[in-house]
Parts: structure tokens; C-alpha cells; sequence
């Protein structure tokens, strides 16, 4: 029993030592378990309140990538109960960024079919944004505020929007292309369980 602490102070440091053992052990274990508040898989955000999921590179024969364009996406997204990730703040921005990192320059052969076939063409990851990156101009799948841009920079057209965080492709941040360009992953946002909000 390594809680209820109650009379423990008189423990020899060895006694001491496996309880912090256990902690560490226990911690681990916890790392993995799903947050109460999202569905298995998904990630929670204390922050926004809100669960994210990004899949992974691969999902079905474990060698070629799965492609998507944004509206498969979107809709890939609603099949949740989601839609693709709304971002409105620097920290969101931060946290989304953290969720998408990847190192995939030197693979070969997950986009064979692809011209080009290189990955970092394809590394990113799709958001709910379209429009031309002004602030209230376009909007969010969820519906959401246009509050906030990664790019800092207002296009000439509207385009729709993805994130990448990929050091071994140097590329960081908010990137635009046509709905039907092809990327590996998305980034899908739910309320969370404990939220009375539905986007
Ligand atoms: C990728 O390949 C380049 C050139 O072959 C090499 O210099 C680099 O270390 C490799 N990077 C990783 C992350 O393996
Ligand atoms: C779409 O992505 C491809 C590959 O990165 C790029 O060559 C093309 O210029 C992009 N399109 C736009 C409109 O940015």
C-alpha cells in the first residue's frame, strides 16, 4: 500500500527507497492510462478544455503511408464526433505543435505511388482552417472564431490550412495548400468530457 501515508515518517531509508521505487513505477503506469476526459487515444488539453488526436503515419500495413485530403479529413474527424483541430491562441498553437513533431526526411518507399515520393512532402498535418490567413476572415470547421493565425501573414487567396513540426524536413509551423493535396495526418478536437461546451 504505498498511500495513506499516515505513521511512515519512522521508515528506514531502504523502506524509503522502494516507496519511491513504487511512485516512480506507479507514474509510468499512469503515463499511459487514458485521460478521464478523452477518449482512448486522444490527448487532453488543460488548457483549452478540449481533447486532440493526430493518427499515426501509418495505419493499416504498417509500411505506406495513409494519405488524406482535407475534406476526408474533416470528415474522418465528424466519424469521432470531432472536427479538425481550431487553434486560437499562441499556447494551442504550441501545444498542437508539440502533438505533430516528426523525423521522417530519410524514410524511403512510404509514398511510393507519390510524385514526389519524398515524405516531407506529405508530413503534414491538416487543421480545420479555410480562408487567407486575416484575422475574422474564413472560418474553422468547428465553427469557431478566426481569432488567431500561426502564419502571421495574409494570403492573396484562400487555401486550406495544416500544421508541421518536423526538424529532419526543416519545417516548423503553419503551412496552406489545395483541399485535395495529399498529407499523412490530421488533427481532430473534441470538447472534453467534463466540458458543457459543443464547439
Ligand atoms: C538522414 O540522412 C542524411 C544524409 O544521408 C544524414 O546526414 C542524416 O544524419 C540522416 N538523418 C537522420 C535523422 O537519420
Ligand atoms: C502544395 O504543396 C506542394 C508540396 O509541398 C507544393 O509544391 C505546392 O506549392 C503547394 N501548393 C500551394 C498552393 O502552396
Amino acid at each position: 500500500m504505498i498511500f495513506g501515508f499516515k505513521g511512515s515518517f519512522g521508515m528506514k531509508s531502504s523502506q524509503l527507497a522502494s516507496i519511491f521505487l513504487l511512485t516512480t513505477v506507479f507514474s509510468q503506469i499512469q503515463a499511459q492510462v487514458p485521460d478521464p476526459q478523452c477518449p482512448r487515444g486522444w490527448v487532453y488539453n488543460p488548457d483549452t478544455n478540449f481533447c486532440y488526436y493526430v493518427p499515426p503515419f501509418y495505419t493499416t500495413d504498417g509500411v505506406q503511408w495513409q494519405l488524406y485530403s482535407w475534406t476526408t479529413a474533416e470528415s474522418n474527424c465528424q466519424q469521432f464526433g470531432s472536427h479538425l483541430a481550431s487553434i486560437h491562441s499562441k499556447k494551442e498553437d504550441d501545444f498542437v505543435q508539440s502533438l505533430v513533431i516528426s523525423n521522417v526526411a530519410n524514410l524511403t518507399d512510404v509514398v511510393p505511388d507519390k510524385t514526389p515520393n519524398d515524405p516531407c512532402f506529405y508530413a503534414g498535418a491538416w487543421i480545420g482552417y479555410y480562408g487567407n490567413g486575416g484575422l475574422n476572415f474564413g472560418s474553422w470547421t468547428d465553427g469557431s472564431l478566426v481569432d488567431y493565425n500561426g502564419l502571421g501573414q495574409k494570403l492573396p487567396n484562400s487555401y486550406f490550412w495544416l500544421v508541421m513540426n518536423d526538424e529532419s524536413c526543416q519545417s516548423k509551423g503553419w503551412g496552406y495548400n489545395f483541399s485535395t493535396w495529399l498529407y499523412a495526418r490530421y488533427v481532430c478536437k473534441m470538447p472534453a468530457r467534463n466540458s458543457l461546451k459543443s464547439f
